[in-house]
């Protein structure tokens, strides 16, 4: 049991130290980014001083230095997630989103065929709906969404109906909007009865919570690195490596190919076939040096912090805002994700963020890249909290004084 502490966490964070507006920076903003702490960014650092090179090519000591600091990080990820089939099954992608491609237009362009059904749900980010529907430009697919109920939660009435001939279930761990968890074990298990494969969204789980996939037993897993407090420019996408194996390249060029000749290419195999060009490198070593930094914490008190800060905020804005503030999202109980979505009576988001920031308030006002569950809740946009391993109730507390300046300014 590693001994947690949000305060010391929050010393690690360089980021923290500024102040905006006069007043000590209150960062809220985690579920879009989170803050790296400095043993990610010295990792890299010490990377580009030291010993960047390019990776699988040269044979000097430096270069195999890069290329081991570049494998380890993946065989880190294969780790951090339990991952049957171990790193062969990691391919590093830009981000959370071009993983989302990845699996849309490499896996799903070898497997889905008109007529075939791909389910979603109503809360899902963009990432996770746009691809499809540039898929189905070219294969007639049948896109269903799991509805949401009132509460917030996935509706689950008519699962076993919307299962029906489904090959892909494609789902978020965690609601970037609602903070909502989904019951992803469950749902795999069904949608496997159902004979179809299952890919969820770990972007904002990842970093916050325990990642099991021989538990969760599921097929494919996408997120990024920024969300993780690792680095932007790098995200994973996981498959068994038995899946992997049967998808075509998806990015062609350098790095990717086992042979080229004037008339054709063969593809290399395994995660090598995915990685075109020289990769993320300095992003890698730093993904794995979050990596270390979020298990020396340990991820079950990463989850019990959030969801004490969550309760605690979700307690104090309804007892000071009670009607003028409205929380998307469950405050029923306490198994939900650190993320606030706030809906003020009379304030439209931008000005909720903009009087935030007056006194050092990141918090992200919008749409959330998720439109259609906006849609759900007749809502354009929410001002967004959301807390990081660094978050106290100090941010809280300059949080519902910023709200509370925004009312009174807005009337
Ligand atoms: N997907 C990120 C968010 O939810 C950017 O804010």
């Amino acid at each position: 049991m590693s001994s947690f502490n949000a305060v010391r966490v929050r010393a690690d964070i360089p980021a923290l130290t500024r102040h905006i507006n006069g007043r000590p920076i209150t960062y809220l903003d985690s579920g879009a980014s989170s803050l790296p702490p400095r043993s990610v960014i010295e990792a890299m650092d010490e990377y580009y001083r030291l010993r960047h090179a390019n990776v699988h090519r040269g044979v000097y000591q430096t270069a195999n230095e890069a290329t081991d600091a570049y494998e380890g990080a993946r065989a880190a990820v294969a780790q951090f997630l339990n991952a049957p089939g171990g790193a062969e099954g990691v391919v590093f992608t830009k981000n959370c989103t071009e993983a989302f491609n990845l699996l849309a237009k490499s896996w799903g362009v070898a497997n889905l065929k008109d007529g075939d059904v791909v389910l979603l749900s109503e809360m899902e980010h963009h990432a996770n709906i746009v691809p499809w529907f540039q898929l189905r430009e070219s294969i007639a697919l049948d896109i269903r969404f799991i509805p949401v109920t009132d509460d917030y939660e996935l509706d689950l009435s008519n699962i076993q109906e919307l299962l029906q001939g489904v090959k892909l279930l494609s789902l978020t761990a965690m609601s970037n909007v609602l903070g909502t968890i989904n019951p992803v074990k469950d749902l795999a298990a069904l949608a496997h009865a159902h004979g179809a494969l299952v890919a969820i969204d770990a972007s904002q789980s990842v970093g916050h919570m325990p990642t099991n996939l021989v538990d969760l037993d599921i097929d494919f897993m996408m997120f990024s690195g920024h969300k993780m407090l690792g680095p932007t420019g790098i995200g994973v996408f996981w498959t068994r490596p038995e899946i992997l194996a049967t998808m075509p390249p998806f990015l062609g060029g350098g790095g990717m190919i086992a042979d080229v000749r004037t008339d054709g290419y063969t593809p290399a195999t395994g995660f090598t076939r995915f990685e075109a060009g020289t990769p993320m490198i300095a992003e890698a070593v730093g993904l794995h040096a979050a990596i270390r930094y979020l298990e020396g914490l340990g991820l079950d008190n990463v989850h019990a912090h959030d969801q004490s800060l969550t309760v605690d905020a979700i307690s104090r804005i309804n007892h000071q805002f009670s009607g003028r503030v409205r929380i998307i999202g469950p405050t029923a109980h306490a198994q939900r994700g650190g993320v606030l979505s706030l809906d003020v009576e009379g304030v439209h988001p931008h000005d909720i963020a903009q009087v935030l920031d007056e006194i050092g308030v990141c918090v992200r006002p919008g749409h959330h890249c998720a439109k259609p569950l906006m849609r759900r809740f007749g809502l354009a946009a929410t001002a967004r909290a959301s807390f990081g391993p660094y978050s106290l109730t100090l941010d809280t507390d300059v949080l519902l004084e910023g709200l509370q300046r925004a009312i009174t300014f807005f009337g």
